[in-house]
């Protein structure tokens, strides 16, 4: 579904990303672990197209994403939850949910909102309640949700565990599961919460200063404990 062939990035001409390879298949939960500064967000925002691709390829269902802007992105069925996953606190549940369809029909996006809503029962509660009352497990519901909205084929989260309670943390990654169950969802996600999430992961991807130092199944990098210290050295 999702391959990046030989991918290098970075910011003005700072690189970032060298020769960087990585495959999701269709239903996949694959996940993108590693110490800050590796470059894993700069991985997901080179996907979803908020910056360029230097050198190296992303396909997507074999199409060529290199040079498509986010909102064509969203089109061809890719969404991101950025780090942090600000909602907009002054704006409703409601609110939020509709900027997520912004590229969608006023039919289509009320479709799409119920199904969401089915998902998050909690956001059906707070519809109409302005999103910075909302608690943190929630605010992260919310993000989740909104980035469901446009109904992607491929999901990618960057650290949705970030400034949640430890209490909130099996929630979160449970809802995880959950939509890439019942959506037939594809999932590439950044986490730190390294035990937690090669729990739920189908294949994970260690990157360090930029480059794949590990790719494979998480039972392997549990099993070895010298190598998953390494890979936070
Ligand atoms: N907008 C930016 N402009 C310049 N450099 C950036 C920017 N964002 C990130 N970087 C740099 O790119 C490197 C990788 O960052 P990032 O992908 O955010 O790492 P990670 O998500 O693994 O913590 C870091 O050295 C960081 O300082
Ligand atoms: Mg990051």
């Amino acid at each position: 579904m999702l391959e990046i062939k030989n991918l290098n990035t970075g910011y003005d001409k700072k690189q970032v990303i060298f020769d960087l390879c990585l495959k999701v298949e269709g239903g996949e939960i694959v996940s993108i672990i590693g110490p800050n500064g590796a470059g894993k967000s700069t991985i997901l925002k080179a996907v979803c197209g908020l910056i360029s691709v230097w050198n190296g390829e992303i396909l997507f269902d074999k199409k060529n994403l290199n040079h498509n802007k986010p909102s064509k992105n969203i089109s061809l069925g890719i969404t991101f939850a950025p780090q942090g996953n600000r909602v907009f606190d002054e704006l409703s549940v409601k609110e939020n949910l509709e900027i997520g369809g912004y590229l969608l029909s006023k039919n289509k996006l009320n479709e799409r909102i119920e199904s969401v809503l089915d998902v998050f029962p909690i956001l059906k509660e707070r519809f109409n309640q302005f999103a910075g009352s909302l608690s943190g497990g929630e605010k992260q519901m919310l993000a989740l949700g909104r980035a469901l909205i446009p109904e992607p084929k491929l999901l990618l989260l960057d650290e949705p565990s970030l400034g949640l309670a430890p209490n909130l943390l099996n929630d979160v990654f449970q809802k995880i599961v959950e939509i890439n169950k019942t959506m037939n969802l594809s999932i590439l996600i950044v986490e730190q919460k390294v035990r937690e999430i090669l729990a739920i992961s189908h294949k994970v991807y260690s990157i360090k200063l930029g480059k794949v130092a590990f790719d494979g199944s998480p039972d392997l990098l549990l099993s070895d404990k010298e190598m998953l210290k390494n890979l936070f050295l």
